[in-house]
């Protein structure tokens, strides 16, 4: 006698939940992530490395990324975020050109769910829940490690002359902040002016000879909140005959390949890294919200310095 086994309807039924749970698990981590990204612009060097780290990692994830260059005006990151908010993006990162004004798109993006991901820079609000995480340098790190190089390399003396960032961005306030309260220990060590370069190479340049002109010999010292506005000041200094490096100490941030072959060559002292290569970090930090996960608040890079003691061995394998 032959005997048919029929499942019965109980189990039949499992499988076809386990069909259908399964079937949504692979759409789930085989759907496209969508994500957008407000960039302050394309004011630097570091800030071109910034753009391809994100840029190419997308790629090699298979991430669509919906870049918006901001070109330095925030009225321009605001409405990309709004575009990204009516595009129904899964995720929204922000490098913010300034620290303040950003409370009203910020909500409109909570209100639609969406997570937003400050890389780079920070922004000040009064809720804290108005974004998901952080991710970046420690900006008063780096200018606590130039302040302590320096007040180390000149004996705690001599008349400083600063070269800003952008007014009212994060790292031209931290910078400016934690470098000024490290030589506070110094009182031989005095900053005498203090103008923005806005973080261009154009800008350094500009201010650069401003600062010649007025303040002649008078000064020891050049601090600047990055390698491009060190770099034109370097230019600047050269043209009016003076040695960079030699009759001017020049300490700066961000160790892009240039400044640190500009260390090499004796023409700037000390550039404190800001690692624009987080690409990868960022789009980890995407995929764990994306998926529910809890992610760190803060999250900073690690940063190095480079003077004539390492600078060289360090060229080799810079990749920005
Ligand atoms: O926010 C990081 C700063 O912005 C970098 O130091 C600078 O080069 C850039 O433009």
């Amino acid at each position: 006698m032959r005997v048919f086994l029929y499942p019965s309807m109980k189990s039949l039924a499992r499988l076809v939940t386990f069909a259908a749970v399964f079937a949504a698990a692979v759409s789930i981590s085989a759907k496209t992530l969508t994500v957008g990204f407000a960039q302050t612009g394309a004011e630097s060097a570091w800030r071109t490395a910034n753009t391809d780290s994100l840029r190419n990692e997308a790629e090699k994830r298979g991430i669509n990324l919906k870049f918006v260059d901001g070109q330095g005006k925030q009225e321009n990151q605001i409405r990309a975020v709004r575009s990204f908010i009516a595009q129904k993006v899964d995720a929204i990162l922000i490098a913010p050109i300034v620290e303040t004004g950003w409370e009203p798109v910020l909500r409109e993006a909570k209100r639609a769910k969406i997570p937003v991901i400050l890389m780079d820079r920070t922004v000040k609000v009064s809720d804290d829940s108005l974004f998901t995480c952080f991710v970046g340098s420690d900006f008063a790190e780096e200018g606590r490690m130039a302040a302590d190089w320096l007040a180390k390399h000149s004996n705690g003396k001599g008349r400083i002359l600063e070269l800003q960032g952008t007014p009212g961005s994060a790292p031209a306030n931290e910078r400016r902040r934690a470098f000024a309260e490290a030589i506070a220990k110094y009182p031989e060590l005095k900053i005498v002016d203090s103008q923005s370069g806005d973080f261009r190479r154009s800008g350094g340049k500009e201010v650069m000879e401003a600062f010649l002109k007025k303040h002649g010999r008078n000064f020891e010292i050049l601090y600047a909140h990055n390698d491009d506005m060190a770099l034109g000041a370097v230019q600047a200094i050269e043209e009016a005959g003076l040695k960079p490096g030699k009759d001017i100490t020049i300490v700066s941030i961000d160790a892009i390949k240039e400044a640190i072959q500009a260390v090499i060559d004796g023409k700037i002292n000390c550039t404190v890294e800001c690692n624009p290569l987080f690409g990868p970090k960022v789009y980890d930090l995407v995929a764990k919200i994306v998926a529910g996960e809890k992610v760190p608040r803060v999250q900073y890079n690690k940063d190095e310095l480079f003077d004539s003691t390492n600078a060289a061995a360090a060229i080799g394998s810079r990749q920005y």
